[in-house]
């Protein structure tokens, strides 16, 4: 029997903001009539729950109105970043997250993998979670006996190559990226799956397979975005495990609406003095 996962990605969803609402639906049908075992969300789930925890509470019962069983590692709009001028991650902000969706961390042993999902908003935040998470991964890790391992994280750890300096909002800062990817050679990481970025992106290094899940809600545009890999697609991600085998299968999804955060940017995520 194959274990048939599908990875959904920021879908910035909102009772308040609306914007994107229009991509739920026909995002919520697909998954149906892909039936999977698992759901797994990478994170910026809400628009704004970082700030407001009904955005939380409202997608949760989307979440749980799929009818599948799910997991979420939370994005940096849900539980705000680390080092944020206004919306630092904190303990208040994660403890609204586990309200309402559970841990921020978890694992998940299917077939002869152990998936592994964690905070990213948390790396480098130097909030005391940081720390205890860090412990807690190599802890899994540690005991995933002949398993495999496969990473579910909200930011890419780089955008263009592991060696790359600080690209800021982008991706994993260089000095927790260090640290992750010594565990990750060390335990020989099959995948490491992310979001965050809204591109469509599949590739292999050292050894190592990389997913950029697409948003199914929109895309960036060049002006609010530096250069990066990937496609400006809309969908999700297929993944089947049989035993030790994975697949991976990015899908362009073309029932949904193509919206460009550049189009609304300032009705979304208005711009505050100060940064
Ligand atoms: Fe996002
Ligand atoms: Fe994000």
């Amino acid at each position: 029997m194959t274990f048939r996962i599908i990875q959904i990605s920021d879908t910035h969803l909102s009772p308040g903001k609306a914007h994107f609402a229009d991509n739920w639906a026909p995002l919520a049908r697909w998954i149906a009539e892909q039936r999977p075992d698992l759901v797994i969300h990478s994170g910026d789930v809400t628009v704004d729950g970082a700030e407001v925890e009904e955005d939380l509470r409202y997608c949760a019962e989307l979440m749980r109105g799929l009818g599948v069983r799910f997991r979420a590692v939370p994005g940096n709009h849900d539980v705000g970043d680390a080092g944020h001028t206004h919306q630092p991650v904190s303990e208040k902000r994660l403890q609204r997250w586990r309200t309402h969706f559970d841990a921020d961390r978890w694992v998940e042993d299917v077939e002869d993998f152990r998936l592994i999902g964690f905070d990213a908003l948390l790396l480098g935040s130097g909030v005391p979670e940081e720390t205890i998470q860090a412990e807690w991964l190599e802890a899994v890790m540690g005991d995933a006996g002949s398993r495999r391992i496969a990473w579910f994280l909200h930011r890419p750890l780089f955008l263009d190559g592991p060696e790359e300096g600080d690209t800021g909002y982008w991706s994993v800062k260089p000095q927790p990226r260090t640290a992750l990817l010594r565990s990750l050679h060390r335990h020989s990481v099959a995948l490491v799956a992310s979001g965050h970025l809204h591109k469509a992106h599949d590739f292999l290094r050292d050894g190592t397979r990389y997913i950029w899940a697409p948003s199914s809600a929109f895309l960036v545009g060049p002006a609010k975005a530096p250069p990066m890999p990937g496609e400006n697609r809309l969908g999700a991600v297929v993944y089947e495990i049989d035993g030790a085998a994975i697949t991976a299968k990015i899908v362009e999804l073309p029932d949904l609406s193509r919206h460009w955060i550049d189009d609304v940017a300032e009705e979304v995520y208005p711009r505050r003095p100060g940064g």
